[in-house]
Protein backbone atom coordinates (compact mmCIF):
# COMPACT_ATOMS: atom_id res chain seq x y z
CA UNK A 1 0.00 0.00 0.00
CA UNK A 2 1.08 3.12 -0.93
CA UNK A 3 0.41 6.60 0.94
CA UNK A 4 0.17 9.52 -0.97
CA UNK A 5 0.11 13.15 0.33
CA UNK A 6 0.19 15.08 -3.48
CA UNK A 7 -3.07 15.49 -5.80
CA UNK A 8 -0.87 15.76 -8.65
CA UNK A 9 1.03 12.95 -7.88
CA UNK A 10 -2.33 11.14 -6.87
CA UNK A 11 -4.07 12.11 -10.10
CA UNK A 12 -0.87 11.05 -12.02
CA UNK A 13 -0.66 7.43 -10.43
CA UNK A 14 -4.66 7.26 -11.22
CA UNK A 15 -4.42 8.13 -14.60
CA UNK A 16 -1.66 5.83 -15.38
CA UNK A 17 -3.58 3.01 -13.14
CA UNK A 18 -6.94 4.05 -16.42
CA UNK A 19 -4.47 3.42 -19.02
CA UNK A 20 -3.83 0.00 -17.93
CA UNK A 21 -7.25 -0.38 -18.18
CA UNK A 22 -7.21 -1.07 -14.33
CA UNK A 23 -10.79 -0.34 -12.54
CA UNK A 24 -10.80 1.88 -9.46
CA UNK A 25 -12.81 2.13 -6.69
CA UNK A 26 -12.54 5.56 -3.89
CA UNK A 27 -13.59 5.27 -0.17
CA UNK A 28 -13.77 8.79 0.39
CA UNK A 29 -13.11 8.92 4.52
CA UNK A 30 -12.38 11.34 7.04
CA UNK A 31 -10.29 9.00 8.70
CA UNK A 32 -10.50 7.50 12.40
CA UNK A 33 -11.89 4.12 10.54
CA UNK A 34 -14.35 1.91 11.95
CA UNK A 35 -15.67 -1.06 10.63
CA UNK A 36 -18.23 1.25 8.74
CA UNK A 37 -15.56 2.13 6.49
CA UNK A 38 -13.95 -0.95 6.45
CA UNK A 39 -17.33 -2.67 4.92
CA UNK A 40 -16.93 0.17 2.13
CA UNK A 41 -13.32 -0.94 1.29
CA UNK A 42 -14.61 -4.41 1.34
CA UNK A 43 -17.34 -3.64 -1.58
CA UNK A 44 -14.80 -1.91 -3.60
CA UNK A 45 -12.91 -4.47 -3.31
CA UNK A 46 -14.68 -7.18 -4.98
CA UNK A 47 -15.90 -4.31 -7.72
CA UNK A 48 -12.62 -3.04 -8.85
CA UNK A 49 -9.03 -3.96 -9.83
CA UNK A 50 -7.69 -1.13 -7.30
CA UNK A 51 -8.71 0.39 -4.45
CA UNK A 52 -8.11 3.82 -3.46
CA UNK A 53 -8.98 5.36 0.19
CA UNK A 54 -9.11 9.26 0.75
CA UNK A 55 -8.50 9.94 4.01
CA UNK A 56 -9.02 13.96 4.42
CA UNK A 57 -11.05 15.87 7.03
CA UNK A 58 -12.56 18.20 4.86
CA UNK A 59 -12.27 21.46 6.67
CA UNK A 60 -15.19 22.92 3.98
CA UNK A 61 -17.82 21.01 5.13
CA UNK A 62 -17.64 21.76 9.21
CA UNK A 63 -19.75 25.23 10.14
CA UNK A 64 -17.72 27.59 12.66
CA UNK A 65 -19.38 25.99 15.90
CA UNK A 66 -18.20 22.48 14.95
CA UNK A 67 -15.81 19.97 15.81
CA UNK A 68 -12.90 20.52 12.94
CA UNK A 69 -10.26 21.02 15.35
CA UNK A 70 -10.90 18.37 17.74
CA UNK A 71 -12.07 15.52 14.91
CA UNK A 72 -10.24 12.60 15.67
CA UNK A 73 -7.16 12.03 13.71
CA UNK A 74 -5.10 9.32 13.73
CA UNK A 75 -3.47 8.71 10.49
CA UNK A 76 -0.53 5.71 11.57
CA UNK A 77 -3.71 3.84 12.72
CA UNK A 78 -5.74 4.56 9.50
CA UNK A 79 -2.65 3.11 7.46
CA UNK A 80 -2.79 0.12 9.02
CA UNK A 81 -6.02 -0.81 9.18
CA UNK A 82 -6.43 0.50 5.46
CA UNK A 83 -3.41 -1.93 4.18
CA UNK A 84 -5.27 -4.62 6.15
CA UNK A 85 -8.18 -4.25 4.43
CA UNK A 86 -6.77 -4.08 1.17
CA UNK A 87 -6.43 -0.62 0.28
CA UNK A 88 -3.63 -0.10 -2.32
CA UNK A 89 -4.16 3.51 -2.53
CA UNK A 90 -4.41 5.70 0.69
CA UNK A 91 -4.73 9.60 -0.53
CA UNK A 92 -4.18 11.58 2.38
CA UNK A 93 -3.95 15.51 1.63
CA UNK A 94 -3.18 18.48 3.16
CA UNK A 95 -6.03 21.24 3.91
CA UNK A 96 -3.42 23.56 1.82
CA UNK A 97 -2.84 20.99 -0.98
CA UNK A 98 -6.57 20.45 -1.49
CA UNK A 99 -7.65 24.15 -1.01
CA UNK A 100 -4.26 26.42 -1.70
CA UNK A 101 -4.62 30.11 -0.82
CA UNK A 102 -7.59 31.84 -3.01
CA UNK A 103 -9.25 28.31 -3.75
CA UNK A 104 -12.90 29.79 -4.80
CA UNK A 105 -14.89 27.25 -6.67
CA UNK A 106 -17.48 25.30 -5.04
CA UNK A 107 -19.78 22.62 -6.39
CA UNK A 108 -23.24 22.98 -5.02
CA UNK A 109 -26.96 20.77 -5.27
CA UNK A 110 -29.82 23.40 -4.50
CA UNK A 111 -33.10 22.76 -3.25
CA UNK A 112 -35.07 20.98 -0.96
CA UNK A 113 -32.90 18.01 -0.98
CA UNK A 114 -30.17 19.94 1.35
CA UNK A 115 -32.17 22.82 2.88
CA UNK A 116 -33.45 19.74 4.83
CA UNK A 117 -32.36 17.36 7.94
CA UNK A 118 -28.45 17.76 8.54
CA UNK A 119 -28.77 20.64 5.78
CA UNK A 120 -30.87 22.71 7.85
CA UNK A 121 -28.99 22.23 11.22
CA UNK A 122 -25.60 22.16 9.42
CA UNK A 123 -25.48 25.39 6.99
CA UNK A 124 -23.28 25.09 4.46
CA UNK A 125 -22.44 21.41 4.75
CA UNK A 126 -23.77 19.49 1.86
CA UNK A 127 -21.73 22.09 -0.01
CA UNK A 128 -18.59 21.10 1.52
CA UNK A 129 -19.21 17.74 0.83
CA UNK A 130 -19.91 18.09 -2.86
CA UNK A 131 -16.96 20.18 -3.40
CA UNK A 132 -14.77 17.80 -1.97
CA UNK A 133 -16.03 14.87 -3.54
CA UNK A 134 -16.15 16.11 -6.74
CA UNK A 135 -12.42 16.73 -6.11
CA UNK A 136 -11.65 13.85 -5.08
CA UNK A 137 -13.33 12.02 -7.68
CA UNK A 138 -11.29 13.86 -10.63
CA UNK A 139 -7.83 13.25 -8.69
CA UNK A 140 -8.65 9.59 -8.49
CA UNK A 141 -10.48 8.47 -10.78
CA UNK A 142 -12.43 6.12 -10.01
CA UNK A 143 -15.51 3.85 -12.11
CA UNK A 144 -17.13 3.18 -8.83
CA UNK A 145 -17.30 5.31 -5.17
CA UNK A 146 -19.00 3.87 -2.33
CA UNK A 147 -20.66 5.53 0.27
CA UNK A 148 -22.53 4.35 3.52
CA UNK A 149 -26.33 5.01 4.39
CA UNK A 150 -25.59 5.53 7.28
CA UNK A 151 -25.04 9.26 5.84
CA UNK A 152 -27.91 8.57 3.71
CA UNK A 153 -28.76 12.61 3.02
CA UNK A 154 -24.77 12.80 2.09
CA UNK A 155 -25.59 9.64 -0.23
CA UNK A 156 -28.63 10.89 -2.32
CA UNK A 157 -27.23 14.63 -2.54
CA UNK A 158 -23.95 13.16 -4.32
CA UNK A 159 -26.35 10.99 -6.53
CA UNK A 160 -27.95 13.85 -7.19
CA UNK A 161 -24.43 15.93 -8.27
CA UNK A 162 -23.68 13.14 -10.18
CA UNK A 163 -26.63 12.76 -12.58
CA UNK A 164 -26.78 16.77 -12.77
CA UNK A 165 -23.22 17.10 -14.07
CA UNK A 166 -23.19 14.01 -16.12
CA UNK A 167 -20.12 12.53 -14.16
CA UNK A 168 -19.59 8.83 -15.04
CA UNK A 169 -18.98 7.16 -11.78
CA UNK A 170 -21.34 4.43 -10.61
CA UNK A 171 -22.11 5.55 -6.79
CA UNK A 172 -22.37 2.24 -4.70
CA UNK A 173 -24.40 2.91 -1.46
CA UNK A 174 -23.22 0.24 1.30
CA UNK A 175 -25.53 -0.77 4.77
CA UNK A 176 -25.03 0.91 8.23
CA UNK A 177 -22.80 -1.25 10.24
CA UNK A 178 -23.75 -1.29 14.20
CA UNK A 179 -22.29 -2.39 16.98
CA UNK A 180 -24.09 -5.20 18.72
CA UNK A 181 -25.99 -3.42 20.73
CA UNK A 182 -27.53 -1.31 17.55
CA UNK A 183 -25.94 1.89 17.67
CA UNK A 184 -24.46 2.40 14.51
CA UNK A 185 -20.12 3.09 14.08
CA UNK A 186 -19.32 6.37 13.95
CA UNK A 187 -16.18 8.20 14.30
CA UNK A 188 -18.05 10.55 16.58
CA UNK A 189 -19.05 7.78 18.87
CA UNK A 190 -15.62 8.13 21.07
CA UNK A 191 -16.97 11.46 21.90
CA UNK A 192 -19.37 9.75 24.14
CA UNK A 193 -18.82 8.69 27.95
CA UNK A 194 -20.07 5.21 29.22
CA UNK A 195 -23.19 6.65 30.18
CA UNK A 196 -24.22 8.82 27.02
CA UNK A 197 -23.18 5.46 24.99
CA UNK A 198 -25.91 4.38 26.67
CA UNK A 199 -28.29 7.25 26.13
CA UNK A 200 -27.25 6.94 22.84
CA UNK A 201 -29.24 3.85 22.08
CA UNK A 202 -32.47 5.82 22.35
CA UNK A 203 -31.58 6.55 18.87
CA UNK A 204 -31.87 3.41 16.91
CA UNK A 205 -34.62 1.92 19.23
CA UNK A 206 -36.75 4.69 18.15
CA UNK A 207 -36.13 4.29 14.64
CA UNK A 208 -36.96 0.45 14.80
CA UNK A 209 -40.62 1.32 16.92
CA UNK A 210 -40.57 3.70 13.84
CA UNK A 211 -40.28 0.94 11.62
CA UNK A 212 -42.07 -1.79 13.57
CA UNK A 213 -44.57 0.61 13.50
CA UNK A 214 -45.02 0.48 9.63
CA UNK A 215 -44.66 -3.16 9.86
CA UNK A 216 -48.14 -3.72 11.65
CA UNK A 217 -49.50 -1.66 8.93
CA UNK A 218 -49.37 1.98 9.58
CA UNK A 219 -49.14 3.93 6.41
CA UNK A 220 -49.66 7.70 7.86
CA UNK A 221 -45.71 9.23 8.12
CA UNK A 222 -46.66 11.66 10.44
CA UNK A 223 -47.81 9.01 13.06
CA UNK A 224 -44.44 6.98 12.38
CA UNK A 225 -42.88 10.30 13.01
CA UNK A 226 -44.89 11.09 16.19
CA UNK A 227 -44.05 7.73 18.08
CA UNK A 228 -40.27 8.37 17.10
CA UNK A 229 -40.20 11.73 18.44
CA UNK A 230 -42.42 10.21 21.45
CA UNK A 231 -39.74 7.28 22.21
CA UNK A 232 -36.69 9.85 21.73
CA UNK A 233 -38.39 12.50 24.31
CA UNK A 234 -38.66 9.66 26.80
CA UNK A 235 -35.11 9.07 26.83
CA UNK A 236 -33.03 10.72 29.63
CA UNK A 237 -29.99 12.83 28.48
CA UNK A 238 -30.44 13.35 24.52
CA UNK A 239 -32.01 16.28 22.61
CA UNK A 240 -33.75 16.05 19.48
CA UNK A 241 -31.96 17.63 16.45
CA UNK A 242 -34.77 16.60 13.65
CA UNK A 243 -36.70 13.17 13.35
CA UNK A 244 -38.15 12.76 9.56
CA UNK A 245 -39.69 10.11 7.49
CA UNK A 246 -39.76 10.91 4.09
CA UNK A 247 -38.98 8.94 0.30
CA UNK A 248 -35.80 7.14 0.58
CA UNK A 249 -34.79 8.28 -3.25
CA UNK A 250 -35.22 12.04 -2.87
CA UNK A 251 -35.97 12.87 0.45
CA UNK A 252 -39.26 14.01 -0.13
CA UNK A 253 -42.31 14.55 2.06
CA UNK A 254 -44.71 11.06 1.64
CA UNK A 255 -48.23 11.35 1.71
CA UNK A 256 -48.69 7.97 2.47
CA UNK A 257 -46.56 5.21 3.84
CA UNK A 258 -45.50 3.05 0.05
CA UNK A 259 -42.14 2.45 -1.41
CA UNK A 260 -38.72 3.42 -0.52
CA UNK A 261 -39.12 5.12 3.01
CA UNK A 262 -36.46 6.64 5.29
CA UNK A 263 -36.81 7.26 8.80
CA UNK A 264 -34.21 9.56 9.81
CA UNK A 265 -33.11 11.23 13.17
CA UNK A 266 -30.22 13.40 14.59
CA UNK A 267 -29.85 13.92 18.21
CA UNK A 268 -27.72 15.54 20.48
CA UNK A 269 -26.40 13.41 23.42
CA UNK A 270 -24.34 15.73 25.73
CA UNK A 271 -22.23 17.94 23.25
CA UNK A 272 -21.92 15.27 20.30
CA UNK A 273 -24.24 15.08 17.30
CA UNK A 274 -25.66 11.76 16.17
CA UNK A 275 -27.42 10.78 13.40
CA UNK A 276 -29.07 7.33 12.16
CA UNK A 277 -31.59 5.86 9.97
CA UNK A 278 -33.87 3.08 8.61
CA UNK A 279 -34.87 2.76 5.22
CA UNK A 280 -37.56 -0.16 4.09
CA UNK A 281 -39.25 -0.85 0.66
CA UNK A 282 -42.85 -1.10 1.44
P1 LIG B 1 -16.78 9.79 7.18
O1 LIG B 1 -17.70 10.26 8.24
O2 LIG B 1 -15.38 9.40 7.55
O3 LIG B 1 -17.47 8.58 6.47
C1 LIG B 1 -16.88 7.99 5.33
C2 LIG B 1 -17.88 7.03 4.73
O4 LIG B 1 -18.15 5.98 5.65
C3 LIG B 1 -19.24 7.71 4.43
O5 LIG B 1 -19.71 7.30 3.15
C4 LIG B 1 -20.11 7.20 5.55
O6 LIG B 1 -21.49 7.13 5.22
C5 LIG B 1 -19.54 5.81 5.77
N1 LIG B 1 -19.90 5.32 7.11
C6 LIG B 1 -19.72 5.95 8.30
N2 LIG B 1 -20.24 5.22 9.31
C7 LIG B 1 -20.76 4.10 8.74
C8 LIG B 1 -21.44 2.95 9.26
N3 LIG B 1 -21.69 2.79 10.55
N4 LIG B 1 -21.83 2.00 8.37
C9 LIG B 1 -21.59 2.14 7.04
N5 LIG B 1 -20.96 3.20 6.49
C10 LIG B 1 -20.54 4.17 7.33
O7 LIG B 1 -18.79 10.94 5.29
C11 LIG B 1 -17.68 11.45 5.33
O8 LIG B 1 -16.64 10.92 6.03
C12 LIG B 1 -17.34 12.71 4.55
O9 LIG B 1 -18.48 13.52 4.49
C13 LIG B 1 -16.77 12.44 3.14
C14 LIG B 1 -17.77 11.69 2.25
C15 LIG B 1 -15.45 11.64 3.24
C16 LIG B 1 -16.45 13.79 2.45
O10 LIG B 1 -15.56 14.54 3.20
Amino acid sequence: MEVIKRVGEMQEVSLNLKRLEKSIGLVPTMGCLHRGHLSLIEAARRENDIVIMSNFVNPLQFGPKEDLATYPRDPDRDNRLAESAGVNYVFAPSSGEMYPEKYNTYVEVEGPMVEKMCGKSRPGHFSGVTTVVLKLFLITQPDRAYFGQKDAQQAIIVRKMVTDLNVPIKIVTCPIVRDADGLALSSRNIYLSPKERKQALALPKALSAGKDMILKGETDPQSVRQLIIEVLESSPGIRIDYVEVVNGDNLEELQTIKGKVLLAAAIYVGKTRLIDNIDLEV
